[in-house]
């Protein structure tokens, strides 16, 4: 069986579609093979793109925080892209982000594949449209996914997903009281993740202080959530 590191090796040569041709680098996935929960976000940015690391620029930043909030250890996840390559435009000296196409976000598929088949996480989180694009197909809306845990597969995984937002749509939001809000809403999501994990497979604590984060946010989405984990156990 092929292992992460000869993934990893592999994807960094990767010409599956053209997107390698203007990034800097293939930006692999990163954290513990083995972890439970796999965290999917759309492709690298700016930052990634430079440093060879996933979410580390501002959208890593705001992930991070989430992370904090939801009072989970990012060494305890795995944390990775639906898109290997950063897409991106020139406007002035920037390079800006471009929302990779249905063509590259199945060429990338071959590689979220493999590596969810290897890591074999549980549980994955979702982060915004793409992610969710590569695992269910083009009419995957984040609304009709957020905050809900649901059976799905990619090749040979199987496991649950929970939707959410992606971190970048914090730093979006219209005022401080909408980025407020977007905040609340992906830290309840990471939480309610978490929970499903602790309580379909008992691997984690999760303190009863977040719980109650979670359900505040959300009134029902818990007891939805609870359901499908206890279903799947
Ligand atoms: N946005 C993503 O989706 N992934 C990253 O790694 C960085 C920004």
């Amino acid at each position: 069986m092929t292992s992460w590191q000869e993934l990893r090796d592999e994807a960094g040569r990767c010409t599956r579609c053209d997107l390698y041709r203007r990034a800097t680098q293939t930006v692999f996935g990163e954290g513990r093979t083995g972890a439970s929960i796999a965290l999917v976000g759309e492709q690298p940015g700016d930052q990634e793109d430079k440093q060879g690391h996933p979410f580390v620029g501002p959208a890593g930043r705001i992930l991070d925080r989430a992370l904090d909030e939801a009072g989970i250890d990012r060494a305890d996840v795995y944390v990775t892209n639906a898109v290997k390559h950063f897409k991106w435009t020139e406007r002035g000296k920037r390079r800006i982000h471009q929302r990779p196409n249905g063509t590259e976000i199945r060429a990338c598929g071959f590689w979220l594949e493999a590596e969810l088949g290897v890591v074999r996480p549980r549980l994955v989180v979702l982060l915004g449209a793409v992610a969710g694009e590569a695992m269910f197909g083009s009419r995957y809306r984040v609304g009709e996914h957020k905050g809900k845990a649901e059976e799905a597969s990619l090749g040979s995984w199987q496991g649950l997903v929970v939707g959410t937002i992606h971190p970048s749509a914090v730093l979006r939001g219209p005022d401080s009281e909408g980025r407020d809000r977007a905040m609340a809403g992906l830290v309840a999501d990471l939480v309610a993740a978490w929970d499903v994990i602790s309580s379909a497979f008992g691997d984690h604590d999760v303190p009863s202080t977040l719980l109650g984060v979670a359900v505040l946010g959300y009134p029902g989405q818990l007891v939805e959530i609870e359901a499908v984990a206890l279903a799947s156990s």
